[in-house]
């Protein structure tokens, strides 16, 4: 009887530390995803709002299968898993550069600055020339209207869509200015017209790069993490989460028959949040209902499962 009573005892205290273990490292993930958020608080609202999102989504499809008498897809263990991967999914944003996730214009701080002061220098020595009688009035309103219009280029050109911003911006790299003592000097650097060329949104290819690098660094850092045999899938359904079924995603360009369900369901979330959040800086919020009509587009290019998609917008998981 002692010993019987021993093993019981025991028992409940392993079910206990079990208990504890587990509270730990979850109160932990989440830690990493307020950290995340005090670099960029948008990035800790987007990954509550998809585990908030993908519980009822799977709620939903588990509740589904329960009234059609078949059985469920996910499982407790599976549904914890999946949801790990949520709460996983964008860990690589805590080593990806502030500067890049924060960027909100084409141009950075320092370049805008320094054209403002460029186009100020080059028209108050283009007036003192022509009060020196070096340069004809002409040639002082030639320059000074160049550098307004380059000025004025720049409010634009983060603030509504610039039809001709390829052929404006060739006119302005042609321009160059000359000092008194010949020097020759472009209106804008190589470097500036680069970043004012980017056509939509505010980063060029390069830093975009760095920013899709997150999910290298997910799997990465996931990849020192010591998981449980039953949530032995996180690290690679998180690090796969920008993958596209036609193979156009990233990092691997993975196609369809390689891209779980799983993978599937947390891409969905992912874009879903992403365009229906109302608190980033470089864009405004779509409706919910635009954010669907989107999936389903993008749906019809091969990108996600349309079949999720018409289940995702059937469940109405972002709803109170
Ligand atoms: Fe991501
Ligand atoms: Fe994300």
């Amino acid at each position: 009887m002692r010993s019987l009573a021993s093993q019981a005892a025991v028992a409940i205290l392993n079910v206990r530390y079990l208990k504890q273990i587990r509270e730990l490292f979850e109160s932990y993930v989440e830690t990493s995803v307020q950290a995340i958020g005090k670099l960029t608080p948008y990035n800790e609202n987007h990954t509550r709002n998809m585990v908030e999102y993908g519980k009822k989504f799977l709620n939903y499809l588990n509740e589904k299968a329960k009234s059609e008498g078949r059985e469920i897809p996910f499982d407790k263990e599976h549904y914890d898993e999946l949801i790990m991967s949520v709460w996983l999914h964008d860990l690589g944003k805590l080593v990806t550069p502030v500067d890049i996730m924060n960027k909100n214009a084409r141009l950075w701080p320092l370049q805008r600055l320094a054209i403002e002061s460029r186009m100020n220098d080059f028209s108050l020595k283009a007036r003192i020339m022509r009060l020196e009688g070096k340069i004809t009035k002409q040639e002082e309103e030639r320059i000074t209207g160049r550098c307004e219009r380059i000025l004025s280029f720049i409010e634009e050109a983060d603030v509504s869509i610039v039809k001709d911003r390829k052929e404006r911006l060739d006119e302005f790299s042609a321009w160059i200015f000359t000092e008194e003592d010949g020097t020759l000097r472009p209106y804008l650097e190589d470097s500036e017209i680069h970043q004012l060329a980017v056509p939509y949104r505010t980063l060029t290819d390069e830093e975009f790069e760095i920013m899709h690098d997150h999910v290298v660094k997910t799997d990465e850092l996931l990849s020192k993490m010591k998981f449980p045999k039953e949530m032995s899938h996180v690290r690679k359904w998180a690090s796969m989460h920008h993958e596209l079924l036609n193979g156009k995603g990233y990092p691997d360009h993975l196609h369809k028959e390689e891209i779980p369900t799983e993978v599937r369901i947390l891409t969905i979330l992912d874009i879903f949040e992403a365009l229906t959040a109302s608190d980033r800086e470089y864009k405004k919020p779509k409706t919910a209902q635009e954010a669907i009509a989107h999936l389903h587009k993008i749906a019809g290019f091969g990108e996600v499962d349309e079949e999720l998609v018409c289940l995702f917008e059937e469940s109405g998981c972002w709803k109170d």
